[in-house]
């Protein structure tokens, strides 16, 4: 959560740091603020609530600068207001910075300061570090306040750092991450790639416990542990810039929903020893666990649900968050599966980082190769989804299903059967990816539009799709989504049920068909309203949205028009699907 980018170089910084803030947006967007430092030294700050999105140059009012750093915030301490947005000025208005992650200790330091004559101005964690360097810096040089001040820190972070007179740029990470662009004459340092993209694609990672000094736009490496000299590689990354960028699309969210055809393709390009090599260690691991959040944490639902009736394993799924309780049962015979759009999910990196206590190896399901997890995995299946910028995760989902579906043929000792059926559903999306599908869609969301609660049922693979359907129109069209098993509905959920309550039934050609269909039954006679999604029209449907026959996959094809129903619920009620409110997408705090 929060995007930070830092620049220095020959250009104008206002506009690269402007530039970049906007394509960090997905990581928070309640308010923003930028830094910068003149030719003589001096800083000087803007900062607002609200989207960066639609700030221009003229709006931010600050004179041309060589460097400076920004930030777009998603608030963890403190409200939404133009006090607790960052860059954040040390007491004496010599020390500015910006901070993505959470200071966990920082009551006491705050308290600390205080009795010292610090005064705060925000209700934020992050004042507590400018000023805790403007005490060190009493003593040291900026360089060594910024290494002692990240040592008092407890907690998950980076920071950039600037300082009124001086010519040096300053970050640390510890635990959310940084990169270190450079082109020649300039260096930007940013939460993630597509902040600089446009201008380079060579790039430094900093790894947590690193901080790197930034001087005549030069970058150079420390420890924070010792503060002595790292070497670090440095890299070119295969990002093109457009493909982050919403083209013709009027969303970015409605650009991957219409991509899956090709990611859902590309995901089974995966290398076939690995995944023979992974499939053996899944057949002899004892006590295994697939964790992740969100969007990712229904995958490993479904992931559950493959590995039994594909794989025939049972590994359990258990959201990152709530893994701590299961701790316990990891041995060094377990394995770790874990998914992950982004790759720096706080979460699951602490229950990757429990694994390793226990040498358990890590497995990642992942679409950015570069992040703090797959640095982390012992083994990484690139999803290759390409750059996801709507908060809602689309493309990434069906690539992850892939993926796993794949994983779990591997199991079965048959990958290509299941590369054979992946990519006869890809071909078939098509049939759902289309402008006629997409007005029968938004037929039925006018009809939904006017609801308040909205239930989805379903049966085996279809029940993580039903909690991935819940999530999906939770978020964009802040209507009260709830998924259920089917086979629970009797035992509570269908008190809910009153005249015209709209339920969506998501069925296949499997076995859980008829079963399902008696439950859509039971829902229709005590007065609810039967959305079908599945091959067949069965007589309960009142509406239905046709998915091709895909036989046990059906979990492929399912969320698609659920993904194009949220969509157009969020543009008919006048969302932003994008950018749903209080969510971000890269989920870097606990
Ligand atoms: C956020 C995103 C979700 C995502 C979840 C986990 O909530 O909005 O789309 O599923 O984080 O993120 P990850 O990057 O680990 O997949």
């Amino acid at each position: 959560m929060c995007g930070i980018v830092a620049y220095q170089g020959p250009h104008d910084a206002r506009q690269r740091i402007l530039e970049g803030l906007k394509y960090l947006e997905y990581r928070g967007y309640d308010s923003w603020g930028i830094a910068v430092r003149s030719e003589t030294g001096v800083l000087n700050r803007v900062r607002n609530t609200g989207e960066i999105g639609s700030v221009s140059m003229a709006d931010l009012k600050l004179s041309q600068a060589r460097d400076g750093i920004g930030h777009t915030r998603w608030a963890t301490h403190g409200g939404v207001t133009v006090k607790n947005a960052h860059p954040h000025f040390s007491m004496n208005k010599k020390v500015v910075l910006v901070q993505n992650g959470i200071v966990e200790n920082y009551g006491a330091l705050k308290k600390n300061l205080e009795k010292k004559g610090y005064v705060f101005l925000s209700e934020t964690d992050t004042e507590v570090i400018a000023n805790t360097i403007e005490e060190y810096r009493k003593k040291h040089p900026l360089k060594e306040a910024v290494r002692r001040t990240m040592k008092d820190l407890e907690g998950r972070n980076a920071i950039v750092v600037m300082e009124q007179g001086s010519q040096e740029i300053i970050a640390a990470r510890n635990g959310s991450p940084l990169i270190v662009g450079v082109a020649p004459h300039e260096v930007f340092i940013a939460s993630d790639i597509p902040a600089f993209i446009a201008y380079t694609n060579t790039v430094y990672y900093l790894d947590d416990g690193q901080m790197v000094c930034v001087k005549d736009a030069r970058p150079e490496f420390f420890s924070l542990s010792n503060g002595s000299h790292v070497a670090r590689r440095k890299i070119t990354v295969d990002i093109k810039a457009k493909d982050a960028e919403k083209g013709d699309y009027a969303h970015y969210m409605i650009k991957e929903i219409m991509e899956q055809k090709e990611t859902t393709r590309r995901a089974v390009e995966q290398d076939e020893q690995q995944l023979k090599k992974v499939a053996d260690m899944i057949d002899h691991a004892y006590g295994s666990f697939l964790v992740g959040c969100g969007s990712a944490a229904a995958v490993c639902k479904l992931g559950e649900y493959v590995f039994a009736k594909i794989g025939n394993r049972h590994i359990n799924a258990v959201e990152a968050s709530e893994f701590k309780h299961f701790s316990g049962f990891l041995t060094p015979r377990s394995l770790m599966i874990v998914v992950s759009q982004s790759g720096e999910t706080a979460d699951v990196i602490e229950a990757i980082e429990t694994a390793k206590k226990k040498k358990v190896k890590v497995i990642g399901i992942l679409n950015n190769t570069s992040s703090t997890i797959a640095r982390l995995a012992d083994y990484v299946f690139p999803i290759h989804a390409g750059p996801e910028r709507a908060v809602a995760s689309t493309k990434a989902v069906t690539a992850q299903y892939a993926v796993m579906t794949l994983l779990a043929y591997a199991v079965r000792g048959d990958i290509a059967e299941g590369k054979r059926l992946l990519v006869e559903v890809a071909g078939q999306m098509n049939d759902l990816l289309n402008p006629r599908y997409g007005q029968y869609v938004k037929k039925i969301a006018k009809m939904l539009v006017r609801q308040e609660h909205v239930y989805i049922l379903g049966r085996g693979v279809n029940v993580p799709i039903a909690k991935e359907s819940s999530i999906k129109l939770q978020e964009i069209s802040y209507i009260h989504a709830e998924s259920f098993a089917a086979g629970e509905l009797k035992h509570g959920p269908l008190a809910l049920i009153t005249k015209k309550t709209p339920v969506i039934v998501l069925t296949g050609n499997d076995g859980d068909t008829i079963d399902i269909i008696s439950n859509a039954k039971e829902v229709q006679a005590r007065g609810g309203v039967i959305i079908g999604i599945g091959p067949h029209k069965h007589e309960v449907f009142d509406y239905w949205l046709h998915v091709p026959d895909v036989g046990e996959l059906s979990y492929m094809v399912n969320v698609l028009p659920i993904q194009l129903l949220a969509y157009n619920l969020g543009i008919l009620k006048g969302n932003n699907p994008d950018k749903p409110r209080n969510l971000a997408k890269s989920v870097t705090v606990k």
